[in-house]
């Protein structure tokens, strides 16, 4: 039971464990999910981006994510290493046996396109270590380069994602497993001084070799699994290693997870969304299936699950990015496929009520309804039917001509104080019915 939870996600072990005994104890890899970002807002906010340079990404609302390193070949999850207690050393004898035989990020590139996506972001270096590109900042050589790849796999991904149009961005983690100082940072100074480098080195390689790369999404800035990536600030000094990333990437939009806020936050799992729009820009980060990493059995989320979040997302100011694990030869399993493929489908036709949306103008009523809005057009997300009509407040422009998105009828009447709306049974979009309502 313990072990299955484990690759649990985020907020899914949230409920679970909500429901659970309190007095039960989390693993690390729970608590990783779980760990607030409560990242100091007075540190460093120059460095954030102007709102002309998130633009892009608010306008973009889907995102694929790419988990993909040597834990693809056990395939337990990326916590794998460090859940199964295996040694460094014999952990990274997986890397000669690491040489994706069916490595095509052209494939990837074009199945999140045709998922809808704008952006796509792969793990360049997790929490294991392992580099996916030619890193000689590698601590121990510990990259795509001296394994039996023997070549840079991020730089074909930059360009595969680049060519098909997407915006392009790698994911980092500070915390690696190898180093002792990674546990007890105080106590073991030479070791710290070693780990610290090579994220620092690493990061600005990863910076300045691939062109410009639009999103960093850092994870795992804090220390010995305890604390928050604000309580290891000390040690990262996240100002300055995000000011060195500026300068490098002057637009790049980075994530709240290395200690510093970042330019949006982070709410990870597939747990239901739920409250007010949020003032700062965010995006909901979850796997498709049971772990990040590869994992041969277990569910795999449905379409619907992940249009749901989605439009719950965008209504509240936020974002979705929702994750793959290709095996180790880099395929992306068929599951996983289908479900972009549907999600792709579904953003075809409904795309107007989400992609360059801003939320509002009226607040969203969890698992209700909610709004987006562009121009002159209210798009109303109805996510299920209290009775055979809805009632919503007024807008703040008077409603001209309803349209439902699924092509078929819908009627409206201005009542006391905002509106009704009715779609017969028929007409109404799976899993959500969008109402596009113009304004005078
Ligand atoms: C967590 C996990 C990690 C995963 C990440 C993605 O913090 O440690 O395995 O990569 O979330 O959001």
């Amino acid at each position: 039971m313990i072990r299955r939870r484990s690759l649990l996600q985020g907020a899914a072990a949230a409920t679970m464990i909500a429901r659970a005994s309190v007095a039960q104890t989390l693993t690390d890899e729970q608590k990783s999910a779980l760990k607030p970002s409560n990242a100091d807002p007075t540190l460093a906010p120059d460095l954030l981006l102007p709102p002309k340079n998130m633009a892009w990404w608010r306008d973009a609302k889907f995102g694929v994510f790419v988990h993909w390193g040597l834990y693809a070949i056990p395939g337990k999850g990326e916590w794998h290493m460090f859940a199964d207690k295996v040694p460094a050393a014999e952990y990274a004898k997986l890397a000669q046996e690491f040489n994706p035989r069916h490595y095509d990020p052209t494939s990837w590139a074009r199945l999140a396109k045709d998922a809808g996506a704008r952006y796509m972001v792969l793990t360049a270096r997790h929490h294991d270590g392992f580099a996916l590109w030619n890193s000689p900042a590698s601590y121990g050589q510990f990259d795509a380069m001296h394994a039996a790849a023997h070549r840079d796999l991020v730089a074909p991904f930059v360009d595969a994602v680049r060519g098909e149009g997407l915006h392009v961005g790698l994911y980092y983690s500070p915390l690696d497993w190898r180093f002792p100082a990674y546990f007890r940072p105080r106590e073991l100074p030479e070791n710290a001084a070693l780990f610290k480098q090579q994220t620092y080195r690493q990061v600005e390689e990863l910076m300045s070799r691939y062109g410009k790369i639009d999103i960093l999404w850092w994870d795992g800035g804090w220390l010995a699994h305890s604390g928050t990536d604000a309580d290891a600030a000390w040690f990262w000094e996240p100002d300055k290693l995000n000011r060195m990333v500026r300068r490098r990437q002057p637009s790049i939009v980075i994530n709240p997870r290395s200690g510093w806020q970042g330019d949006f936050d982070v709410e990870e799992g597939p747990a239901p969304i739920t409250g007010p729009i949020r003032r700062r820009p965010w995006e909901k980060a979850f796997s498709l299936s049971r772990a990040w990493g590869y994992t041969p059995d277990g569910d795999v989320m449905t379409s619907d699950q992940v249009v749901r979040l989605l439009v719950d997302a965008v209504i509240r100011n936020g974002n979705v990015i929702a994750n793959v694990g290709p095996d180790k030869d880099g395929v992306i399993g068929q599951r996983e496929t289908e479900t972009l493929e549907a999600v792709g489908r579904w953003l075809k036709r409904y795309g107007a009520a989400i992609y360059g949306t801003r939320p509002g103008p009226i607040e969203p009523v969890d698992g209700l309804y909610g709004t987006t809005q562009k121009g002159k057009s209210v798009f109303l997300h109805i996510l299920s039917w209290p009775s055979e009509e809805l009632r919503i407040p007024s807008l703040p422009a008077r409603v001209v001509k309803a349209n439902n998105l699924s092509g078929g009828a819908v009627t409206w009447k201005a009542t006391d104080g905002g509106y009704t709306i009715s779609v017969p049974e028929a007409a109404r979009g799976r899993p959500v019915t969008i109402i596009e309502l113009q304004t005078a």
